[in-house]
């Protein structure tokens, strides 16, 4: 099997630290060209800082890390320290990276590569804000074709929202450019709140991490540990949603995850509900369907996948 050329693009958060892991732990699999950080979760200095840092520890100082947009297309940033802490990566200590950053912009890394590699074989994995990605698109519309898929952390549809009553983070962080990514016509697939939230942390599944006797298991068990807090306040649930590491299970096990075919929209205006991924889930409409939007996952396998995987860095 020839790996999956993938971008990673980021705001790293601890989920997107496990996320980048698991596919660095997954080479037959998965063929990383190059990890974009956008503002998000925190803003860029430390999401670039943050990416490079998860790229040491896997023992991958050669990836390629590219620094993107500092800001939403046209609003101001929010960000989340309040889950993810003051870096990002709260938790566990941590000594800043010496790998380089890359001197191009992120934008124009997703272009040219997108140019440069045969039409259809580069899949687009953005795990946070959707700002490069939408930018790319805008400034270079002829790439638009050329993308394999887009396999999307974000939105909700059931669990509705985690930032506001009505909007996942990484969507209302920059609806316009969700906007733009979701009307593309591009083939999408969206692990939203919906199946996120199944993929619950457990004490089990987090000593299973720190069982494994390695540096990788040992940051992972205690950004898990930081990050579940959260969750744990808000929603009363067992553990965190590990969110962004779907995107790369979806990829190496599809088996894993279930879904339907279904036209998303974004809600780019109203003050109650912007960011809202508005989900025709029952067909209620004739508008296109332009998403495999996910709404369950076997959580046991996706685990399983996890440590398997990880246990191999
Ligand atoms: C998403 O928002 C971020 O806080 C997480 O990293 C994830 O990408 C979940 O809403
Ligand atoms: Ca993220």
């Amino acid at each position: 099997m020839t790996p999956r050329k993938i971008i990673i693009d980021t705001d790293p958060g601890q989920d997107d630290a496990v996320a980048i892991l698991l596919a660095l732990a997954s080479p037959a699999e998965i063929a990383v060209l190059g990890i974009t950080a956008v503002a998000g979760n925190v803003p860029l200095p430390l999401t670039e800082k943050n990416t490079r840092i998860v790229c040491e520890l896997a023992g991958r100082p050669d990836v390629k890390v590219f620094a993107g947009c500092d800001a939403p297309l046209s609003r101001p940033l929010v960000t989340a320290e309040h889950v993810h802490g003051k870096t990002g990566l709260d938790g566990p200590q941590m000594a800043d990276p010496t790998m380089p950053l890359q001197d191009q912009h992120a934008v124009d890394f997703i272009i040219q590569t997108l140019r440069e590699e045969p039409a259809g074989t580069v899949t687009l994995v953005p795990v946070g804000p959707l700002t490069n990605i939408a930018t790319a698109f805008q400034r270079a519309p002829d790439i638009i074709p050329r993308v394999q898929e887009i396999v999307l952390m974000g939105g909700a549809y059931f669990e509705v929202g985690n930032i506001t009553p009505a909007a996942e983070f990484n969507i209302y962080v920059d609806p316009e450019a969700a906007k733009i990514v979701f009307d593309a016509g591009v083939p999408l697939v969206v692990m939203p709140l919906d199946v996120t939230h199944k993929a619950l942390t457990t004490k089990t599944r987090i000593d299973a991490f720190r069982a494994m006797g390695t540096k990788v298991g040992d940051m992972v068990a205690a950004w898990t540990d930081f990050f579940e807090r959260f969750d744990m306040e808000k929603y009363g649930s067992e553990g965190a949603p590990l969110h962004d590491p779907c995107t790369i299970a979806y990829l190496i096990q599809p088996q894993l995850f279930s879904g339907r075919q279904i036209n998303v929209e974004i809600e780019t205006s109203s003050e109650l509900t912007l960011g809202m991924t508005v989900a025709d889930w029952w067909g209620i409409t004739d508008r296109p369907k332009n998403a495999l939007f996910i709404g369950d996952l076997d959580a046991e396998g996706f685990y399983a996948l996890l440590a398997e995987r990880l246990a191999r860095l």
